[in-house]
């Protein structure tokens, strides 16, 4: 054989090894919320403060990326899904710049994408501001394709001045005209080409208000919003009005009082039609500073509909969307158990056993304490019960030749205790594989600007569950 043809062999032999451990497409089976995704390279998907737009039947997904390490502004990326559960990694659809108010140590958050039907092009709304959070604006930046690269335009202008503003969204009407939602639940009309501000639709509805996201559903519109707590969840709220330019009605919480809502803040709502129902889905981001890359996940629920009222009545671990019929439904759990005192798992340190929420669990916030599982199979889980002093846990899964198959931190804080599935790995070769969840010995713990402090108080973890499929 030719030097050369050896060559190609080890190089396609190393690509199959190296991928063969990231999530192979289609195989993810439901919407799982609150636990790290994987994409076509075994990546953690990082796409927060998110939107969804649906072109020839795929839908794109843009977020921010984050790192573990700092807070400044790497990028926002794109992925894309045929069903809303398997993520492909397309590209940083608007990357750092090289200088500028999205260059380097700088901040750019929650991306909405729309596309204008008029010109073609794809059009991308941010908040830029400064690492501080001290000089906020609303910026734009444009593409003739979808994935991008988007060039950044600078600020988008109403009478020549920038919207200084921080949280935003964007809502597409379905007479195909385009607004902008800022924080406090003002909402400007954009002009026809998307790229500058015609009017001011409606006034500040309240003082905080963040992360906003608004639908329409028939004549109705929900404008759904946060409390300012940085990136400690809480209770969102919402309002209805049949105008964009209100009133607009206080309609209270959308998930129960004290859930924080499922532990997650609103950052859009995907509107599904399909031949029987039209399901919308609340978009959430249960953020972990400072491991934002690795530890925040997604929190996406089906919104239930009583009348006008809207709510998220309870928190659905995983669930199935028909995306011809727009049906929903919950995913039974197709795993099999394995307690967290079984004698198969090996414990090492410092553990105590106890009751937490009704569960017995084993806890530890000692150095280097862990446990591991060995097992055959195809697929690992991890059912925690999220709680305030919680911390991040080090999962590392090996195969037979201790070679790594995934290796992430997990975030275990609640500031409301739950019982919670927070780590499935990637459908994996049936094979035997060692799961080893360790303490990480840190936890989400940070000051805002005004100096207030959120976030757990001690770095336990929690093990209540594993959760093997064959
Ligand atoms: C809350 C906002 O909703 C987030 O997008 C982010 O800006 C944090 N504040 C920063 O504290």
């Amino acid at each position: 054989m030719k030097i050369a043809n050896i060559i190609v062999l080890i190089v396609v032999f190393a690509l199959y090894y190296q991928q063969s451990y990231a999530q192979q497409p289609g195989k993810t089976d439901a919407i799982y919320s609150g636990l790290p995704w994987y994409d076509q390279y075994g990546k953690v998907v990082s796409a927060h403060g998110a939107n969804i737009i649906q072109e020839k039947n795929l839908f794109y997904l843009f977020g921010e990326a984050h790192t573990d390490t700092s807070n400044a502004f790497v990028g926002f990326n794109c992925y894309s899904s045929k069903d809303l559960y398997n993520w492909k990694f397309e590209k940083i659809a608007l990357p750092v710049q090289s200088s500028g108010k999205l260059g380097p140590n700088r901040i750019g958050e929650r991306p909405k994408v729309m596309k204008n039907s008029k010109t073609g092009e794809f059009i991308m709304y941010m908040h830029v501001d400064t690492l501080g959070y001290k000089d906020q604006f609303v910026g734009y930046a444009v593409s003739k394709n979808i994935t991008g690269p988007y060039q950044f335009q600078g600020a988008l202008l109403f009478n020549g001045k920038p919207i200084k503003k921080w949280d935003m969204g964007t809502f597409q009407d379905d007479d195909g005209k385009g607004y902008l939602l800022t924080h406090g639940g003002v909402i400007h009309q954009l002009s026809d080409d998307y790229k500058s501000i015609v009017a001011e639709t409606n006034k500040q509805i309240a003082s905080g208000f963040e992360s906003p996201a608004l639908f329409r559903k028939g004549n109705t519109y929900y404008f759904i919003g946060s409390h300012l707590t940085s990136w400690e969840k809480n209770d969102n709220y919402y309002y209805t009005s049949t105008s964009l330019s209100g009133p607009w009605i206080a309609r209270g919480l959308i998930a129960p009082k004290d859930q924080l809502t499922w532990n997650s803040q609103s950052t859009f709502v995907l509107k599904i039609a399909g031949s029987k129902d039209t399901t919308y889905l609340f978009m959430g981001d249960r953020w972990s500073y400072p491991r934002q890359l690795s530890a925040a996940t997604y929190v996406w629920q089906p919104i239930k509909f009583y009348g006008d009222s809207i709510s998220l009545p309870s928190y659905l671990d995983a669930w199935n969307i028909d995306l011809k019929t727009g049906l929903t439904v919950e995913k039974n759990s197709i795993y099999q158990t394995i307690e967290h005192d079984d004698k198969r798992i090996q414990y090492i340190g410092d553990w105590a056993r106890s009751v937490v929420e009704a569960l017995p669990v084993s806890r530890s916030k000692a150095e280097n304490a862990s446990c591991s599982f060995t097992f055959s199979g195809t697929q690992i889980g991890l059912q925690t019960v999220v709680l305030p002093d919680n911390g991040y846990a080090n999962i590392i899964l090996t195969d037979k030749n201790g070679k790594v198959v995934v290796k992430n931190l997990i975030d275990m804080y609640s500031k409301v205790p739950a019982a919670r599935i927070v780590f499935l790995s990637p459908v994996l070769p049936k094979a035997k594989y060692k799961l080893t969840i360790s303490t990480a010995g840190e936890r989400p713990n940070w000051t805002d600007k005004k100096k207030i402090s959120y976030g757990s108080t001690a770095n336990n973890i929690t093990i209540s569950k594993l959760m093997i499929k064959e």
